[in-house]
């Protein structure tokens, strides 16, 4: 009966490698005392090992289906029995109406988390008519993270039997279904979709697990062979020692990495090391996992407020403010509000976001000439705009500079603001002055020792080009006197609307 619970309390790197298929260097990687630290807590460091999973009970019986009528967390839900139409007209199914079904992720407390509730509450806000179900699999979850992996296939065969009945049922289709899976659960809504007869309408995969699925065949985690329609929102794709929690690689049509997938504002610690050190690491996973969850919920609720994701090939590109485009497709909503286009599968989009619900911010691309004639050598500005709108006035934002600023080149800056500037009619660009921070300070000494007779830093902007992600609007500003057009640190430029007259001076000056 009872089988042998996993003898060691503490795994070795061995029982998180996946079998094959993860990258060489990973799997080569020594098995420090730091990356034991990160599988104990993976693993077993929480607790996650129960009895209930080494039961002789069928597995089957294990997972359960309740459709939700209420979202109070003491609502059980209605089960739906396989087999029994009755149950479906006990519970009030809807067989033409969508059909959503949650499925949780690994548990540690092997009880529903508190972001269930509110994606139960938030579906049921939205579709009104829709049938919207649990899918219970607390036992075989509830399981050192190795095996309940391996339940994984189990439980996505299960929601595949389900569904394959519910088919025999008039008027209920494939296509009306949406499998949103959190963690582990987004790879059982693979399954179920490679299982099914048939192809479900949609999965959601809200930032997928990634150890034991980083880098394996599509046939064993989610991929776009799932549904006719698979999004994805990756929210803590953060690699510490070798470990990312949420899979990195996109598995979607479309694949959504929220602040670049590896750091989510609000979410407090970066440093992940002085978290397993403090013991609050739990809290950091947490947030920054969860994220992809309470994203979700927001595209769903805050419909006046829905957040836009841009294609881009990666990540640093998206910070340069390269792509803001919405051609061909190139820009989506985000979470319910995603849309599938044709042809694309594993397409990368990115986007800011807020620390909190709404979650939505305003992108601008800036684009500007800077112009250097004094021959200064290194030049390492520190700008920061302000957005002066028909709605407000922003902070000063500051334009990061990824690499080196190009001198007597056109640099590309993202910006972005959490409120609504309206109709943009002033910028004001700032170089912030050389004692502003310790690094400035420490920047300015060792120019200063390298360079006694520094000559006083100045570089030329004539005009910004602002490009707006939300509305696609393109407008050129132009400094406020154009005979005035130098800035050097601690000073400003103001730049306005360029007006005709302008623009023809501009072109007959070239450029
Ligand atoms: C079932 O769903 C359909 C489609 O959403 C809707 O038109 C219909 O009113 C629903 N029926 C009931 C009894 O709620
Ligand atoms: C997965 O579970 C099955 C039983 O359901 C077992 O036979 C198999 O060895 C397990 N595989 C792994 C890798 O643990
Ligand atoms: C930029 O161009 C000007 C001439 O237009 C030249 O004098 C200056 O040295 C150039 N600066 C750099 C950093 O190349």
């Amino acid at each position: 009966m009872s089988a042998a619970l996993p003898s060691s309390p503490a795994p070795s790197c061995h029982v998180l490698r996946p079998a094959r298929g993860l990258k060489a260097a990973a799997a080569s990687r020594p098995c420090s005392a730091m990356s034991r630290a990160v599988l104990v807590l993976l693993c077993a460091g929480l607790g996650a090992r129960l009895a209930a999973g080494s039961t002789g009970a069928p597995h089957n019986s294990r997972v359960k289906f309740g459709l939700r009528s209420s979202a109070g967390s003491e609502d059980e839900g209605c089960a739906l029995e396989m087999g029994s139409e009755s149950s479906l007209q006990q519970c009030g199914f809807n067989a033409t109406a969508r059909t959503f079904l949650i499925i949780h992720g690994w548990t540690m407390s092997g009880m529903f988390e508190t972001w269930l509730d509110s994606l139960v509450s938030a579906l049921q806000e939205r579709e009104k008519d829709a049938n919207v179900v649990v899918v219970d699999w607390l036992p075989l979850a509830h399981q050192l993270y190795t095996d309940a992996v391996n339940n994984t296939q189990i439980v996505g065969k299960s929601i595949a039997r389900l569904l394959d009945w519910l088919q025999e049922i008039p008027l209920f289709k494939l296509e009306n279904v949406h499998l949103i899976g959190y963690s582990l659960g987004a790879h059982v809504a693979g399954f179920a979709g490679n299982y099914v007869h048939g192809t479900i309408g949609r999965i959601t995969g809200l930032d997928p697990a990634g150890p034991m699925f980083e880098g394996v065949d599509p046939s064993r985690r989610l991929s776009p062979d799932d549904a006719a329609f698979v999004d994805v929102l990756h929210t803590y794709t953060r690699e510490t020692l070798g470990v990312s929690i949420g899979i990195q690689m996109p598995v979607g049509h479309v694949d959504i990495y929220p602040n670049g997938g590896d750091f989510q504002p609000g979410c407090g610690l970066s440093d992940v090391l002085g978290a397993i050190a403090y013991g609050t690491i739990g809290e950091v996973v947490k947030c920054e996992h969860e994220r992809s969850v309470h994203l979700f919920v927001d595209s769903l609720v805050n419909q006046d407020k829905q957040s836009f994701a841009f294609q881009c090939t990666d990540s640093s590109r998206f910070k340069k403010g390269i792509c803001l485009s919405c051609r061909k497709n190139r820009c989506s909503g985000i979470g319910y509000n995603a849309r599938r286009t044709r042809h694309k599968r594993n397409s990368k989009m990115y986007l800011k976001t807020r620390a909190d619900m709404p979650f939505k911010v305003y992108h601008y691309q800036m684009k500007m000439h800077v112009f250097s004639y004094k021959s200064t050598g290194e030049v390492d500005p520190t700008f920061s705009v302000t957005l002066h709108g028909t709605n407000g006035d922003s902070e000063p934002l500051s334009l990061e500079v990824l690499e080196q600023i190009g001198l007597n080149a056109t640099n590309t800056f993202l910006v972005y603001t959490e409120e609504d500037m309206g109709e943009l009619l002033k910028i004001k660009l700032t170089w912030e002055g050389a004692s502003q921070s310790w690094y400035d300070l420490w920047k300015e000494l060792r120019s200063y020792w390298y360079r006694p007779a520094k000559t006083s830093q100045e570089l030329h902007i004539r005009r910004i080009r602002v490009k707006s992600g939300e509305t696609q609007q393109r407008f050129a500003f132009c400094v406020e006197d154009s005979q005035l057009t130098s800035i050097s640190p601690g000073k400003e430029l103001w730049f306005v609307k360029c007006t005709d007259e302008w623009k023809r001076r501009s072109v007959s000056n070239t450029l």
